[in-house]
C-alpha cells in the first residue's frame, strides 16, 4: 500500500458555515473537492498523525463513497485510528457521544442536516473537536484559509472497504473500528431517562408516532422505542434510511411532516408525535391537538427536566439563541438561574457547556439538547418529553397550557423568504442596519419601538466576539423582531424574520399564531422595505 501525494489547487467557495460545509451534491462529486477540503481540515489541526477520528454521516446519497475517501485521506495522514458507525451511518448526537466517549480528538460527520437529499440535492460535512461540538470559528476560519493556499493532499493506493461488517480492520497503518451507530447512545438515553416510567406509560396504551422521515434516526428510534421501551412496532414510521429520504425534504417542521401534523390533529390521533431531521438533531413535538414551538418546549424542558433522573439536581442554566423565543428566559428567572443568548448555530453553546454554567439549551430551529452530548438531540428531546409525560401523568396539551398559565405566552413564528437575490438581502440587510441608531421612539404599524440593535455576542468563557449576528428590534409591550440572512442555504439568500409578542398569564392564550404576530410582521416588513428590495409579498415558509 502506497502514500500518494496528489496536487491539488484551492477550491474557492470551500467556507465552513454554522455547520460545517454544504453545497450541491454534484459539487462534492467534483474529482478532488472532498479531497481538498478533508486536507484543509487535517491541515488546519495540526495533521492526523496519531489522531483518533469518529466518523459516520446521515446516509444521503454519496455518504459511503466520501467516507472512503476521507479513511483513506487518514490512513494516508498518519490517522492511528477511525471509529465508523457501520453502514456508515451516525446520527450528529451518536457521533458527539462516540467522540466523547472515546476520547477522539475529533469527528468528521457528513450531513446537510434537514436539506434534502440525492445526486441532485444537497451534501454537507462538518468537522468536530474533541468535546464532541462543533468546530469553533477559530477552527473553521483556520480551514477556510488551508482551502485557499492548499497545494496538495495525501491518500492511500487502496480499495474501498466492507463499512458493513462490524468489527476491526486496517487501512494502511490505521485501525478501522466499524460499531454499532446506536449502541452506546442506546445507553446513554437510558442512563439520563427513566425508561421503566417511560415504559408503563406505553404498557398503558399511550399511543405515540415518531417520523423519522427517511433519515438517519430511524434505526435509532426502532432500537430505543420499540426495542427497549416497549412501543408497538408501527411506532417508528419511515424508519428505514435511504440515500435521498424518500425523495422529502427530512426537516421535521409542520410544512415537511405535514403528514404526522395532520395525523395528531385529529380527534382520533395518537396521544403524543414527534420527528427528526436528517442527521438525527433536530426535533419536533407535537400532542394531539397541539404544536409545541422549539422555543416554547425549550422552556417546558427547562421547567421539568427535573423530572428525568439524569437531571434530578436541577439545571445549572439555559441558553438559548438569540433569534429563539424569550419563553425559557422567564422559567430561568423563576428558577433563579441564568439565561444566556447566544448567536444562531450550535457551536456557541460549547463553551457554556463545557464550562458547566448551562445544562439545556436550545434554538427555534428545532434545536434542543443538553449537556450529554456538544450537539442538539433530537431523539434526547423526545425521551425527556415522553419522561416529563410519564412522571406528570399529563397531556402534552395540559403540559402546554399549565406553563402558559404560570409564565405567559410568548407567540412566536418565523418567516423565511428563499433563494432571493444575493445582493437585494445584502442590501436591505445594510440600509436596516444604517437605520437601526434613529429607530428607538418612532412607530412602525402602530407599534412603538423601544430599541433597535445589531447582536453581537461576547463569549463570557473566552472571550471572543462574534458581531453581525443579527438585527433586532423591540417594541414597547415585549414584542421584538429579529432579522438575519441564513449561513446555510444552497441557493441565493434566505432571509429569516424571527417575530414575537408576549401575552402576560392573565392575557389571551388563545390567538391563532400569525394573527397574534400580524402586526409586529407589518412593522418589521415595513421597516426593512422588504416587498421593494425583494419583491416578495408573502414568505416562503412560516415555522
Ligand atoms: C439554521 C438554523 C440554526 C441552526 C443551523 C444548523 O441556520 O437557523 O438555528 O443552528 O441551521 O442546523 P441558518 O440557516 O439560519 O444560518
Ligand atoms: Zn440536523
Amino acid at each position: 500500500m502506497t502514500i500518494l501525494t496528489h496536487a491539488c489547487t484551492p477550491v474557492s467557495g470551500q467556507k465552513p458555515g454554522t455547520s460545517g460545509l454544504r453545497k450541491k451534491t454534484r459539487v462534492f462529486m467534483e474529482p478532488g473537492y472532498v479531497e481538498c477540503f478533508v486536507q484543509s481540515i487535517f491541515n488546519a489541526i495540526d495533521g492526523a498523525d496519531g489522531k483518533t477520528f469518529v466518523i459516520g454521516g446521515d446516509g444521503r446519497f454519496f455518504n459511503a463513497e466520501a467516507i472512503q475517501t476521507i479513511l483513506r485521506m487518514a490512513a494516508a495522514n498518519g490517522a492511528e485510528r477511525a471509529i465508523v458507525g457501520q453502514g456508515g451511518l451516525l446520527s450528529t448526537p451518536a457521533a458527539s457521544h462516540l467522540i466523547r466517549k472515546r476520547r477522539a480528538q475529533g469527528g468528521l460527520i457528513l450531513s446537510a442536516s434537514h436539506n434534502p437529499g440525492g445526486i441532485d440535492a444537497d451534501f454537507g460535512l462538518k468537522y468536530n473537536v474533541s468535546n464532541g461540538g462543533p468546530a469553533p470559528e477559530s477552527v473553521t476560519a483556520e480551514i477556510f484559509e488551508q482551502t485557499r493556499t492548499i497545494d496538495s493532499y495525501k491518500t492511500l493506493d487502496t480499495d474501498d472497504i466492507d463499512l458493513g461488517e462490524l468489527g476491526k480492520t486496517t487501512l494502511g497503518d490505521m485501525t478501522v473500528e466499524i460499531v454499532d451507530p446506536v449502541a452506546d447512545y442506546a445507553s446513554l438515553m437510558e442512563k439520563l431517562f427513566d425508561f421503566e416510567a417511560i415504559k408503563g406509560l406505553f404498557q398503558a396504551g399511550f399511543d405515540m408516532r415518531f417520523d423519522a422521515m427517511h433519515a438517519v434516526t430511524g434505526p435509532y428510534a426502532k432500537a430505543i422505542l420499540e426495542d427497549r421501551l416497549g412501543a408497538p412496532e408501527g411506532t417508528v414510521l419511515n424508519g428505514r434510511p435511504s440515500v435521498d429520504f424518500g425523495k422529502g425534504h427530512p426537516d421535521p417542521n409542520p410544512i415537511w411532516a405535514k403528514p404526522l401534523v395532520d395525523m395528531v390533529m385529529a380527534e382520533d390521533g395518537p396521544d403524543f408525535a414527534a420527528a427528526s431531521d436528517g442527521d438525527g438533531d433536530r426535533n419536533m413535538i407535537l400532542g394531539r391537538g397541539v404544536y409545541v414551538t422549539p422555543s416554547d418546549s425549550l422552556a417546558v424542558l427547562a421547567a421539568n427536566a427535573h423530572l428525568a433522573p439524569g437531571y434530578k439536581d436541577g439545571i445549572a442554566g439555559v441558553a438559548r439563541s438569540m433569534p429563539t423565543s424569550r419563553a425559557c428566559d422567564r422559567v430561568a428567572e423563576a428558577m433563579g438561574i441564568a439565561c444566556y443568548e447566544t448567536p444562531t448555530g450550535w457551536k456557541f453553546f460549547g463553551n457554556l457547556l463545557d464550562a458547566g454554567k448551562v445544562t439545556l439549551c436550545g434554538e427555534e430551529s428545532a434545536g434542543t439538547g443538553s449537556d450529554h452530548v456538544r450537539e442538539k438531540d433530537g431523539l434526547w428531546a423526545v425521551l425527556l418529553w415522553l419522561n416529563i409525560i410519564a412522571v406528570k401523568g399529563q397531556s402534552v396539551q395540559h403540559i402546554l397550557r399549565d406553563h402558559w398559565k404560570e409564565y405567559g405566552r410568548n407567540y412566536y413564528s418565523r418567516h423565511d423568504y428563499e433563494a432571493v437575490d444575493a445582493e437585494a438581502a445584502a442590501a436591505l440587510m445594510t440600509a436596516l442596519e444604517e437605520a437601526l441608531p434613529k429607530l428607538p421612539g418612532q412607530s412602525a404599524a402602530g407599534l412603538t419601538i423601544k430599541e433597535a440593535d445589531q447582536f453581537s455576542y461576547h463569549d463570557p468563557v473566552d472571550g471572543s466576539v462574534s458581531g453581525k449576528q443579527g438585527l433586532r428590534i423591540t417594541f414597547d409591550g415585549g414584542a421584538r423582531g429579529v432579522l438575519r440572512l441564513s449561513g446555510t442555504g444552497t441557493e441565493g439568500a434566505t432571509l429569516r424574520i424571527y417575530l414575537e409578542r408576549y401575552a402576560p398569564p392573565e392575557g389571551d392564550l388563545d390567538i391563532e399564531t400569525q394573527d397574534a404576530l400580524s402586526t409586529v410582521a407589518a412593522a418589521v416588513a415595513g421597516l426593512a422595505d422588504l416587498q421593494k428590495r425583494t419583491g416578495r409579498t408573502k414568505p416562503d415558509v412560516m415555522t
